[in-house]
């Protein structure tokens, strides 16, 4: 069933391939996006947004632009958000505001113009800790990261006797441990959601996302895309900076998947009420991947360790995606050196401004690096 879909934030990086998976799909696709200058700096217009897609500038707390733009609307993908852990920590009524007064004012909309379904971006954020095991096989689900005492002090998390603990693939059952401005606002978007469809009638799915890269993801934006971060700093010839001593491991999934996540969070019969993790299955220390971009990249640049954690990151979060795969058929089908190589021949076009350092201070200067 073609149907007309609002994406909000759509013109940021996730949506606009969620837009065109659409519009593959049959769909026809209005997005709402009031650009904000972080991820789109002064460009009054998004850039590569398909033209068949209608645009509406506006921002998603403003009732009569939102109104207006839910006119006619099946279903709704809601990613409008201010994206950045170490950032949300500084700038909370920000994030709080756009983030969770954002959501409650969709849902206020959505009560007086109904749509068949809605499906929200959430993210691994908001599990803290991922999973681990211990030295005698036990499951840990509880671990909740405490600053190191000394510098010389593992990075790792250890079991009561000292001992360090193995990360593993984290389920959607894992319970919640809210460690930053940023994953408790995903929560709030997540949880909006699903309990304001299910009053209403509607039907609503959220998908927890692990780290999105690929081309197109703002390269002046150093709040936000690891890979994107990383990609500028060496596009300027400069080392990659990393966090901790960069073991710490992630799930990198493909925007192209990503994107057919959504689809099957949209149309699949199965994905009413549910809550789907969103990686490729695949887990890299952030080490690892600096490393290989740089080599995908040609340059042959060692990252810079900072050996300073940042107040609200995690140290291991690894993807569970049975459930998606299993539920709605979801295959990541994005290779990652082939992902890094198209990267990299994007970036090679690109002027991208490297903000970093400016992004270091203002967390520096809070205490929020330690
Ligand atoms: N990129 C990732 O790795 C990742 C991981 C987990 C979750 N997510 C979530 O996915 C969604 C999309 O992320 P992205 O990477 O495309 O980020 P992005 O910053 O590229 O896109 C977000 C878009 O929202 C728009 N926006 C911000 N505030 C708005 C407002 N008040 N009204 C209307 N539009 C507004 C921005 O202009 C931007 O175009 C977000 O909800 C994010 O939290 C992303």
């Amino acid at each position: 069933m073609a149907e007309l879909v609002l994406i909000t934030g759509g013109a940021g990086f996730i949506g606009r391939y969620v837009a065109r998976a659409c519009l593959a799909r049959g769909h026809r696709v209005r997005v709402i996006d009031s650009l904000i200058e972080q991820v789109h700096g002064s460009r009054a217009a998004p850039e590569g947004l398909d033209r068949e897609v209608e645009m509406v500038v506006g921002d998603i707390r403003d009732t009569d632009v939102l109104s207006r733009a839910l006119r006619g609307v099946d279903s709704v993908i809601h990613l409008a958000a201010e994206v950045g852990v170490g950032q949300s920590m500084y700038a909370v009524d920000r994030y709080v505001s756009v983030n969770d007064h954002g959501t409650a004012v969709l849902f206020q909309q959505l009560i007086d113009q109904p749509v068949r379904r809605v499906v929200v971006a959430s993210s691994m954020s908001i599990y803290g800790e991922g999973l681990y095991r211990d030295a005698d096989g036990r499951i840990i689900e509880d671990v909740v990261r405490v600053p190191r005492a000394r510098p010389g002090d593992p990075w790792d998390p250890l079991d009561r006797q000292g001992r360090p603990l193995v990360p593993i693939p984290t389920p959607e059952s894992k319970r919640p441990t809210l460690a930053s401005v940023y994953a408790l606002t995903k929560y709030v978007q997540e949880r909006l959601t699903l309990t304001l469809t299910q009053a209403y009638g509607m039907e609503g799915v959220a998908l927890r996302l692990w780290n999105a890269y690929g081309p197109g993801q703002a390269l002046s934006n150093p709040y936000t895309g690891v890979l994107a971060i990383f990609a500028s700093r060496l596009h300027n010839g400069q080392p990659p900076i990393i966090f901790e001593d960069g073991e710490q491991r992630r799930d990198f999934v493909h925007v192209e998947d990503v994107a057919e996540a959504f689809v099957l969070g949209l149309e699949h019969e199965r994905a009413p009420g549910g809550v789907f993790n969103v990686g490729s299955g695949e887990d890299r220390s952030v080490s690892e991947v600096a490393r290989l971009l740089a080599s995908a990249m040609d340059r042959p640049i060692a990252p810079e360790i900072a050996g300073k954690a940042r107040v609200g990151d995690i140290r291991h979060c690894i993807a569970d995606i049975s459930s998606i795969t299993r539920e709605l058929g979801f295959r990541p089908r994005k290779d990652f050196s082939r992902g890094l190589a198209e990267l990299a021949e994007w970036v090679a076009r690109q002027e991208a401004r490297d903000r970093v350092q400016e992004a270091r201070r203002e967390l520096e200067a809070r205490g929020l690096v330690a």
